[in-house]
């Protein structure tokens, strides 16, 4: 208890704990507090993302799209094959070793970092006196011991929002965790909330043979992305995959009959439906978590939605306390909790040494978004109708897929990518991407934007042939009305 340490940080999901390795890199003194449990009730680093997020869900992600492509895609290749047939166990035991093998990883991370790792949940005590430092009580079990710090990065992430209709048991009603969890495939899946998890879930389930229906509550699809974008993927979502997306519903009621999930909702014609299920995956958005961390006590301001007040440098309210992550405003994607992080390890260090500074504030607009389905979606910076709305005159670059080389090789021809650049300036404004591979493509654009670059900027950037980034090219040659090869 008499050790200071430097900084302390809550939680080692990927806001803390790469702010936890970045600090020790820096000649910090630091501890990192988590108390995530696996399913064998083993601590396990790497928060949501690593647990029950990003990584398990792609490894299930891109198994399912195995076996879909052996089905239903190799054909044309003229590759065939009888007695196709899906393990599922195996395949969660795959996805349960690549979460291990990283969660693991973490751990050697912070020992080679000379980070502190303690298991536990961590509380922020009140500051009693007129003492520098902040203390934390770590609660394992019962077993308490307390930590003293000079910072304090709060990185406690969220947890799924609740529907109160549908209260999740992991068996008949599954959250992200269940969903990845499940060692059969359903016969028939409900899913509530066509947002990100909703499509993702749903496709890898579809993909192994599920009947699959989506239900969600706003009046158009994927309302965050940009219209054609989302236009083009509900089209292929519904036409190739066989996904059943109904949007503009209302769940009236959920119940549980024996083995079954019965879901009534009314549709976007007013007209009373009933699904039936035998499993319901609710998938309607996140919450920030700060239960139990001690805000209440010491003033921690919160906004109404509960996300931990902070200013553009992550700084909270109370003195050498930030918070970095979903715990925040901003989207809720691991990179942006990641660079959150690293940006505070920074401040903090120049503040160590005495220069105070700070911080580059995180630019949202150029933080990448990307869908992992088929075809995957992409994008950065603003849409059609959020330029529109904001009265930005802008020009557009357009170009298919399917006249792109490679993309006719690899077979996998649909979508488009998008370049939006200011009319009068060219600088691009965003890029929007539905198709093969653009959560790779997608990175071109972010770099683009980041060094604020025009479209005639790529436009003149060699791009290798044959190869799926020259429909970025060609996009951003459209915005000048220059394609080459429509
Ligand atoms: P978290 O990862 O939630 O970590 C917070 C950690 O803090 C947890 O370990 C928690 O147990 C611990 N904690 C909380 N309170 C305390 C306390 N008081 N004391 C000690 N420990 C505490 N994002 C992407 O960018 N790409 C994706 O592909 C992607 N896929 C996703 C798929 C799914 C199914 C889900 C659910 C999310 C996905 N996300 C994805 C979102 C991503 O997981 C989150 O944005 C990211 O994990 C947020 O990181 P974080 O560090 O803020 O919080
Ligand atoms: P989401 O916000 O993406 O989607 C939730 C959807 O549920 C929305 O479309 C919303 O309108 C709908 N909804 C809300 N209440 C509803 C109700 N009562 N009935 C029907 N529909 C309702 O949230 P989701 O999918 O839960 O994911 C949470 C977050 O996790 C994402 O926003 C994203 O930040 C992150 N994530 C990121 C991924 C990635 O980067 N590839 C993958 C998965 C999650």
């Amino acid at each position: 208890m008499s050790e200071i340490f430097d900084v302390a940080v809550i939680g080692a999901g990927p806001g803390g704990y790469v702010a936890a390795i970045r600090c020790a890199q820096l000649g910090l003194n630091t501890v990192c507090i988590d108390d995530w449990k696996n399913a064998k009730g083993k601590a396990s680093l790497g928060g949501t993302c690593l647990n029950v997020g990003c990584i398990p869900s792609k490894a299930l992600l891109e198994s399912s799209a195995n076996y879909f492509h052996l089905k239903n895609k190799f054909s044309v290749h003229g590759i065939t094959a009888e007695h196709v047939s899906v393990d599922v166990p195996v395949m969660v035991a795959r996805k349960d070793k690549i979460v291990t093998t990283f969660t693991a990883g973490i751990a050697s991370l912070f020992k080679k970092n000379k980070v502190k790792s303690i298991h536990g949940r961590g509380t922020l005590l009140k500051r009693e006196g007129s003492t520098d430092d902040w203390q934390i009580k770590i609660d394992d079990n019962g077993n308490t011991e307390t930590v003293r710090a000079k910072h304090v990065i709060v990185a406690t992430g969220s947890v799924p929002r609740p529907l109160s209709l549908a209260p999740i048991d992991n068996n008949l009603i599954l959250d992200n965790a269940g969903a990845l969890a499940l060692t059969e495939v359903p016969k028939r899946l409900g899913v509530i909330g066509a947002g990100v998890i909703g499509l993702e879930m749903g496709s890898v389930w579809r993909r192994l043979g599920a009947e699959v229906t989506i239900l969600e509550a706003m009046p158009g699809f994927l309302m965050a992305a940009d219209e054609q974008v989302a236009k083009e993927a509900k089209s292929i979502f519904s036409k190739e995959l066989g996904l059943q997306i109904s949007t503009g519903i209302n769940i009236a009621s959920v119940k549980i009959s024996s083995n079954s999930v019965v879901v009534s909702y009314s549709d976007a014609n007013n007209q009373e439906q009933v699904l039936e299920v035998d499993k319901l995956i609710v998938a309607i958005g996140r919450t920030p978590n700060t239960s139990g961390i001690g805000a209440d006590e010491n003033g921690l301001m919160l906004d109404e939605r509960g996300f931990v007040v902070v200013d553009p440098h992550c700084r909270t309210n109370l003195n050498n306390v930030y918070a970095v992550g979903d715990v925040v405003r901003g989207p809720m994607l691991a990179h942006k909790a990641s660079e959150e992080g690293v940006a505070v390890a920074e401040m903090i260090a120049h503040i160590q040494k005495g220069q105070a500074s700070e911080n580059e504030a995180i630019d949202f607009n150029t933080i990448p978004w990307v869908i992992y389905t088929e075809p995957e979606i992409a994008w950065v910076g603003k849409n059609e109708q959020e330029l529109r709305a904001a009265g930005i005159a802008y020009k557009s670059g357009q170009f298919p897929f399917i006249a792109n080389g490679r993309a006719r090789a690899i077979g996998e021809t649909t979508g488009f990518v998008k370049v939006l650049a200011d009319e009068k300036t060219d600088r691009v404004l965003g890029v929007h991407m539905v198709g093969p591979h653009v959560s790779e493509l997608i990175s071109e654009a972010v770099m683009a934007m980041k060094f604020s670059a025009s479209s005639q900027d790529i436009a003149c950037i060699v791009h290798a042939h044959p190869s799926l980034s020259e429909v970025v090219h060609e996009a951003a040659l459209g915005v000048d009305k220059r394609t080459l090869h429509l």
